[in-house]
């Protein structure tokens, strides 16, 4: 135990579209939330970007926000974990804290070029020792564009004045010392997104680093998921409070959802959907379009590893018709125009905004919306927005099933869109197994929570974890096969029609 004994422990979530703070108790109830969106910069097509300044400004106003709300004071906290977005990548001053550039989106496809000239015609070409393929979504990439544009960037990093880091190591590094220096330290599942990381030794690969042209010094050390990194800075918002526990958005989830032992599985609905199968000590190779990745390391304890079936584009499909098109008001409001009608009408909507991720990976897909005659109307084009979540779901199932040999009986969810009925009854239909719905549907920041609360001996074991977890709700197949058969076929067909899009 540690000098802090608080009844409580704290997570940072550091989002795709917010951050978030919550608080919770021993028995994984949510105690306090705050949270804060921040802008989406698109500053031409297919790039995405966030200002890093202003995120911090948000995770240090939630975090007083939530405190504020179930009136704590720092005291009542054992520990604090950061969970993020993961793979976006930010290069900052060592000297002053600040960002040379804004930080780049996982979503963001500028890299493309640079991802295909680094294969040299084989995009798996660091795939054994890093468990991704090249592809424009992880971080290594955007830290070369990084330093290939911004004026005087590469000199300063060789020099040593740079730091490189995804959003868990820029939240600590403020969260330690900001202007005045911070812990620059990440944890294995976020360094396993950067197709720099060694999926064995988990260290930075020099080779590959060197390939990318990136000073080893810019680089953050690696540490556990699960231990004290350090306390929170004078002025910080958890002042002196350890912070012990970094795990990726999406490894979060999968820890908060009790996915414990090998064969067990959830998927996030989030900005994204991102399954993640527990594989265990072992490292499963994908044949299948999947990734392999770190699925947490809790202190000295063997590394556990994950195959993972990423998807772009899901929730943030929904929140795109509301604020590119303003066909709906709130995200709401999907469900409701989705239930004016008792079927998709024949359309299909495909949304390759960041061409297609697992399993296909191909940068060259664009989104597209098929199917469509003068009967379809706005209800038809809200359940294909729906659609479009639970086949992509079903697609990155079918791999996990053919890379691990096991069908997956039950499938555990959690996210923002999971409130959604319509889309859990569809899902269960479509994929033909169970969905289960756990009470506490946070798991992310939740699961950050555990690994932090873990290190400070507020929960014993992972024990804790699987007695906290509980159901809420379960759907059930209801589909005819015929049925299943078809609109899956639609889907395939129309996947068909987004390829090849950009040269
Ligand atoms: O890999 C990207 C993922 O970590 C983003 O998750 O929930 O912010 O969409 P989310």
């Amino acid at each position: 135990m540690t000098e802090f004994a608080g009844k409580y422990v704290a997570a940072i979530d550091q989002g795709t579209t917010s951050s978030r703070c919550m608080i919770f108790d021993h028995a994984g109830a949510v105690v306090a939330v705050d949270q804060k969106e921040h802008q989406q910069i698109f500053p031409q097509a297919g790039w995405v970007e966030h200002d890093a300044s202003e995120i911090w400004d948000n995770v240090r106003a939630v975090a007083a926000g939530a405190m504020a709300a179930a009136d704590l004071t720092r005291e009542d906290i054992a520990a604090v974990g950061i969970t993020n977005q993961r793979e976006t990548a930010l290069v900052w001053e060592r000297a002053t804290g600040k960002p040379i550039y804004n930080a780049i989106v996982w979503q963001d496809t500028r890299t493309d070029r640079i991802a295909t000239a680094l294969g040299g015609g084989d995009a798996n070409k660091y795939t054994a020792k890093t468990g991704l393929p090249l592809a424009t979504y992880f971080s290594g990439p955007k830290i070369k564009w990084i330093l290939d544009n911004v004026d005087g960037a590469r000199a300063k990093a060789e020099a040593g004045e740079l730091c490189f880091g995804n959003m868990d190591t820029w939240v600590l590094w403020n969260m330690t010392g900001g202007t005045d220096g911070g812990l620059h330290y990440t944890d294995p599942t976020n360094a396993s997104r950067t197709l720099l990381m060694d999926l064995d030794t988990l260290q930075w690969d020099e080779g590959i680093c060197a390939d990318m042209g990136i000073p080893m010094s810019m680089m953050p050390e690696i540490r556990s998921s699960s231990e004290v990194y350090g306390t929170g800075r004078e002025r910080g918002p958890f002042r002196g409070v350890p912070i012990s526990g970094i795990l990726g958005d999406q490894q979060a989830a999968t820890f908060g959802q009790a996915c414990l032992s090998p064969g067990e599985a959830k998927n996030t609905y989030g900005t994204g959907n991102f399954v993640l199968l527990n594989t265990g000590t072992e490292k499963v190779m994908s044949k299948n379009g999947l990734l392999t990745t770190v699925c947490y390391k809790i202190g000295d304890q063997p590394t556990v590893y994950a195959l993972e079936g990423s998807i772009a584009v899901t929730g943030s499909l929904v929140q795109w018709l509301r604020d590119n098109l303003g066909m709906i008001s709130s995200a709401a409001d999907i469900e409701t125009d989705a239930r004016s009608v008792d079927d998709n009408g024949g359309a299909y909507f495909v949304p390759a905004f960041s061409g297609l991720f697992a399993p296909h990976w191909r940068a060259d897909a664009r989104g597209a919306i098929v199917g469509l005659t003068r009967f379809v109307n706005k209800g038809h084009l809200a359940r294909a927005v729906l659609e479009a979540t639970a086949y992509q779901t079903r697609e990155v199932i079918e791999a996990m099933n053919a890379d691990s040999g096991v069908d997956l009986e039950v499938l555990k969810v959690d996210g923002g869109m999971v409130v959604n009925e319509l889309l859990m009854q569809f899902q269960s239909d479509i994929l033909n197994v169970k969905v289960v719905r756990p009470v506490v549907a946070e798991t992310t920041a939740l699961g950050a929570a555990y690994a932090a609360g873990l290190a400070v001996g507020y929960w014993e074991s992972e024990d804790d974890i699987r007695e906290n977890w509980a159901e809420d709700k379960t759907w059930t197949p209801s589909m005819d096969e015929d049925q299943r058969a078809k609109l899956y076929a639609g889907w395939k067909k129309a996947v068909t029609r987004t390829l090849d899009w950009v040269d």
